[in-house]
């Protein structure tokens, strides 16, 4: 089968991360990068076509398909820029940086009937599948709840180095929380409302350093979330899979499902239930554990993303998906300005006639 022929915007971090995932997939031909930093990225990159301004990127190289690897603020546009030319598109995550640019792109994307994918990276993962198969199969019966918590310790070199991230929006609830967010609507089920506190008294910067979250999921389970960027504890997502290098492995769980018949811990999957599936407090409850494999989950969502372009599955989150996250995320930092409980349902439906109304 011929190659996807595909385009990278924004060789940053992330960028160089997919370029490397790239150069080693048989699937994939690189037919252009563009940054801004173009001689940079030339340099680093012998062998690729570099262009400085993307829309040559896809005016000369013309992809098939393209990764948006560029900054949060430019997301909207650049995705813009290939519905216009019919290229497909795995965007990172955040979809865009905020919910209008968001409706600007569902509505284009739409018009143009390309397909995307959001780069929320965990839902690759096997632990994930797993659990939502452990979910489906009625393995801890209908979900009650969960307890959930995000807590490790960014060196003082993080701020140093982009003093963004000490002022409003750079904290840990638009940064980290979000992808826990988006892992919690596809394992659990869309979430409705919200509320949320939020701290910033250990480190003292304008933004939040610690946040407690109130979750209502549409299926009537209840979720708290824990979340600080100032405290020394393995229970990180990152550390419990041992998903980069950068975050040394822990293997422990941060995440306790709990459920009618019994509870799971992610991401061991380390199931409890009673005998029989009895429900009583007075009987003991077992562990049991249950396994899935480890995996890169960049190369899963290159592997993934060439089905989709190929037409071969559906996406695992479009854009209209991607932008739900934000929605809620967004919504928790609000709340935690606010004080108050924010209920979604009606935002959803102001998301969803935004992209009808352009269709
Ligand atoms: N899924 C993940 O695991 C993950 C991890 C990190 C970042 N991200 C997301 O990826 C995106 C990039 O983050 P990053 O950490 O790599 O940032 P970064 O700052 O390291 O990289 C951004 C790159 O975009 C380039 N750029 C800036 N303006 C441009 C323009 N107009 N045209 C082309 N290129 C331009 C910059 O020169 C830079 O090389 C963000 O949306 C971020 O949220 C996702």
């Amino acid at each position: 089968m011929t190659k996807i022929r595909i385009g990278v915007i924004g060789a940053g971090l992330i960028g160089r991360k997919h370029l490397r995932k790239l150069a080693e997939h048989g699937d994939y031909e690189l037919a252009g990068i563009a940054d801004v930093n173009a001689e940079q990225v030339a340099a680093e990159q012998p062998g690729a076509r570099v262009f400085a301004d993307y829309r040559r990127l896809l005016d000369e190289a013309r992809p098939e398909a393209v990764i948006i690897a560029s900054p949060n603020q430019l997301h909207a546009e650049n995705g813009i820029a290939c519905a216009r030319a019919g290229i497909h598109i795995l965007i990172e995550k955040p979809v865009t940086d905020t919910l209008e640019t968001a409706a600007g792109l569902i509505a284009e994307v739409r018009k143009a009937g390309i397909r995307s994918l959001v780069g929320h990276h965990r839902r690759h993962h096997r632990q994930v599948k797993a659990l939502k198969a452990l979910l489906g199969e009625g393995r801890i019966g209908d979900v009650v709840g969960v307890s959930a918590i995000w807590a490790t310790h960014k060196p003082a070199d993080y701020f140093k180095a982009a003093p963004w991230r000490s002022q409003a929006g750079g904290g840990p609830i638009l940064i980290n929380l979000i992808h826990e967010i988006d892992f919690l609507r596809f394992a659990v089920g869309e979430i409705v409302a919200v509320e949320a506190i939020a701290a910033n008294r250990q480190r003292g910067f304008a933004v939040e350093d610690t946040a407690a979250a109130l979750l209502e999921f549409e299926n009537g389970a209840l979720g708290t979330f824990f979340l600080s960027d100032c405290a020394v504890t393995p229970w990180t997502m990152e550390q419990g899979l041992g998903e980069a290098p950068e975050f040394p492995f822990s293997g422990q769980s941060s995440y306790r499902l709990m459920g009618r018949r019994g509870a799971i811990e992610f991401p061991s999957l380390d199931q409890w239930t009673q005998e029989g599936g009895a429900q009583d407090w007075n009987r003991p409850i077992q562990a049991q554990a249950n396994h899935a494999a480890s995996i890169d989950p960049y190369v899963a969502q290159l592997d993934h993303f060439r089905d989709v372009v190929r037409g071969v599955t559906p996406s695992l989150q479009p854009v209209e998906d991607g932008a739900r996250s934000l929605l809620v995320t967004l919504a928790i930092a609000e709340a935690a300005t606010a004080r108050r409980r924010i209920d979604l349902r009606e935002r959803y439906a102001a998301l969803g006639q935004g992209e009808q109304a352009t269709t």
